[in-house]
């Protein structure tokens, strides 16, 4: 847990380097973002680098906004379920789905300053999330119904140890839903489409402003 006067901090660089904006592909959902006119991943990263060098959790990235529009929109996925939202950043993936029905929901994430801005990103929404600041990959998960990870594929080893344990609790009966834009280390196999959306995104992490993204159900083997 982080000191409170860290965390005081922290919210303070929140409300000042970025501003609540609605997720583009999803505008009935608010977060706090690095927008055009707060440029905070370039700008400030002298700045940042005393307290998150790369602040994930400032963009809605092109998966978790695919994977929040497809559950605003099939509620029946979550109504009632628990629901773990892995690798929550902003909290956006698990703000949808509290918004959807579902009976609870957890983030997880292994960035401190998730202790910050998830709270005020639920709070934004009127909704409230449970946040676990650990990495649970490869170990057992006792309590959930569905597992949702946005945009989770962008660097191999990270890729490659979601992608077992996913498999693995697919493999007891969890349902794991994905969302990915086709990114280098997003498994080709094993993965059944739901959906797919294209999704406007920042310039500031990406390389083209629209990017067609995929709802994939991780299949058992
Ligand atoms: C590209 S961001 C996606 C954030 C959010 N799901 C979205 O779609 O907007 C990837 C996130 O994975 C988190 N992450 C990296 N390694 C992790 C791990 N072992 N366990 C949980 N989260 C992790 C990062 O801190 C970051 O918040």
């Amino acid at each position: 847990m982080t000191d409170p006067g860290t965390l005081t901090a922290w919210r303070e660089l929140v409300r000042t380097r970025t501003a609540p904006a609605p997720v583009p592909l999803v505008p009935e959902i608010t977060t706090w973002q690095a927008t055009d006119l707060t440029p905070l991943w370039h700008a400030t990263s002298a700045e940042l680098a005393r307290y998150d060098a790369s602040p994930f959790w400032a963009f809605p990235w092109a998966g978790g906004q695919a994977l929040a529009r497809h559950l605003l929109d099939h509620p029946e996925l979550v109504r009632g379920r628990r629901v773990l939202d892995f690798a929550t950043g902003s909290g956006l993936v698990g703000i949808a789905a509290a918004k959807a029905g579902a009976a609870e929901v957890v983030g997880a994430d292994v960035a401190p300053f998730c202790e910050a801005v998830v709270p005020m990103n639920a709070g934004l929404n009127g909704v409230s999330l449970e946040l676990r600041l650990e990495d649970l990959l490869g170990r057992p998960l006792a309590g959930f119904d569905l597992v949702v990870a946005g945009d989770v594929f962008y660097e191999q080893p990270f890729a490659a140890r979601a992608l077992a344990w996913f498999r693995a609790l697919a493999r007891q009966g969890v349902r794991v839903l994905a969302g990915d834009p086709g990114r280098l280390y997003t498994p080709r196999e094993g993965m059944a489409d739901l959906a797919s959306y294209e999704v406007p995104v920042s310039l500031e992490i990406e390389e083209r402003p629209i990017m067609r993204t995929w709802v994939l159900e991780v299949q058992p083997a």
